[in-house]
């Protein structure tokens, strides 16, 4: 079973996502850290020098990678995939797609300073313009996330009740 935990930048997918592999057994694919190793860039050098569409195709080729392999996979992806060409359908096929939800106003305020200065999206903006961001760009991101199978919405569950939810779609 191949699982796809997608939501905004900061919603917890990847950390989420180490720990249900790990419960499960299954393998880990962190989409963000894998196309870092194998560019040995940062996501912010990769847009900075490459551009979003460069990078966006990255995205893409490791969709069908983990379209092919064997393995059951938890893959985290970048909170930008689901919003790429017909990402979410090829998602939906190849596994089960969770969106994790959660509101601009509690993603704003788990960010960490290195959290907002990784993400190229979010650099630069202080903490009145990152929410007014994070919604509006939310709200356009919505009816992509949305095509999901499962929705979660994450702010009142702990890290706990989420892994063991998500866990307990995989059986
Ligand atoms: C992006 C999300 C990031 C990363 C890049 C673009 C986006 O991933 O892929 O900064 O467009 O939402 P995270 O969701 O892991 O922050």
């Amino acid at each position: 079973m191949k699982l796809f935990l997608v939501g905004y930048m900061g919603c917890g997918k990847s950390s989420l996502g180490r720990k249900i592999a790990r419960r499960a057994e299954m393998r880990f694919v962190d989409m963000d850290s894998v196309i870092e190793e194998r560019e040995g860039a940062s996501v912010s050098d990769i847009f900075r020098y490459e551009g979003e569409e460069y990078f966006r195709g990255k995205e893409r080729e490791l969709i069908e990678e983990v379209a092919l392999s064997v393995d059951d996979v938890v893959v985290s992806t970048g909170g930008g995939v689901p919003t790429w060409q017909d990402n979410m359908s090829r998602m939906n096929e190849i596994g089960v797609v969770v969106y994790l939800r959660r509101t601009a106003e509690r993603i704003a305020s788990r960010l960490s300073p290195h959290g907002r200065q990784k993400r190229p999206k979010l650099r630069g903006l202080n903490d009145e313009e990152l929410v007014r961001f994070m919604r509006e760009n939310m709200a356009e991101r919505e009816p992509f996330y949305s095509q999901a199978r499962y929705c979660i919405d994450c702010d009142n569950l702990s890290d706990e009740e989420l892994i063991e939810k998500i866990v307990s779609i995989l059986k």
